[in-house]
């Protein structure tokens, strides 16, 4: 088998693999059943993947049992659980895309799993509390405490968001350059890539303290913008829709890198998942408000 071979194989076994942890990340509205077999199939790409080479066979077993997910894959509970709404203090955590290791070398393990189970989690805990106790506040109408569950509620919510976006914003399959319309919008709107990259590396450099980078859409410039956010309530432009962020807080490299934020927005690159943010681009690119 020819290495150009391997390489297209292992390629669709990840995908394939990604494709899974994202049905299973996000299980709502699907049968159990449906669930069972895409979990059968991940631990079918899994196995094979770890195997030192990928053969024919074990691609068409995938594709089998892919075409067979497929067939028995009802839409309607698709479209329920795409327009399903989060209850007031019901935000969950998600599930990694990938696997705690699968960022190596560049994101170390450990890191990871503070940033995810630890961090992440305060986020939604907090989120969760400030919208109850506004709920609270609307009932009773107590309004005394509203400045500080706001506050709670920007920063809980915007650390939520962004990090559910940093998960997915990054892959052990990703680097290189986005293709397609958001590769032409990026030369339309920076120069060019490497112009776009050198940008962005140096604002998440220089973001003073704890903060994000973050390459937005802005429906109302028509324009995608680079922006930092020092903490993560901060700094917002309200009408943006970010599409790719890094996180620079310390707790994101410190454990790996110490002080040297430069290496670790370097090495980050490596594991842009281009795929996400295109998508991310292209819903983002629909929403445009009248041009001021
Ligand atoms: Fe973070």
């Amino acid at each position: 088998m020819t290495i150009q071979y391997q390489h297209a194989f292992r390629k669709y076994v990840s995908d394939t693999e990604e494709w899974c942890l994202s049905v299973l990340t996000d299980s709502e509205g699907y049968s159990v059943d449906w669930l069972e077999n895409v979990r059968f199939v991940l631990e079918l790409a899994q196995g094979y993947e770890e195997n030192e080479e990928i053969l024919e066979e074990d691609i068409l077993t995938i594709q089998t049992c892919m075409e067979r997910l497929e067939h028995s894959f009802c839409p309607e509970v698709e479209r329920q659980k795409q327009s399903a709404r989060v209850p007031i203090g019901q935000h969950k955590l998600p599930p990694l895309p990938y696997r705690y290791n699968a960022l190596e070398p560049y994101i170390a393990t450990k890191i990871m799993e503070l940033h995810h189970q630890k961090h992440h989690k305060s986020y939604v805990d907090g989120l969760n509390k400030a919208e109850k106790k506004m709920q609270e506040a609307r009932e009773t109408e107590n309004f005394d405490l509203i400045k500080h569950w706001e506050r709670e509620a920007a920063f809980h919510g915007s650390g939520h968001y962004l990090h559910t976006m940093f998960w997915e914003n990054m892959s052990p399959n990703g680097g290189g350059q986005p293709r397609g319309r958001l590769a032409q919008q990026i030369v339309q709107d920076f120069g060019s890539f490497d112009k776009f990259k050198k940008h962005f590396s140096a604002a998440a450099d220089k973001v003073e303290g704890v903060g994000w980078a973050l390459l937005v859409w802005s429906p109302r410039a028509h324009r995608l913008e680079i922006l930092q956010t020092e903490k993560q309530q901060l700094f917002t432009q309200w009408d943006t829709i970010p599409l790719l962020g890094l996180d620079v807080w310390e707790h994101a490299y410190y454990l790996q890198y110490q002080n040297d934020r430069k290496t670790y927005i370097n090495n980050w690159w490596n594991i842009v998942n281009w795929r996400d943010v295109e998508d991310r681009y292209q819903k983002a690119a629909m929403v445009k408000w009248k041009a001021y």
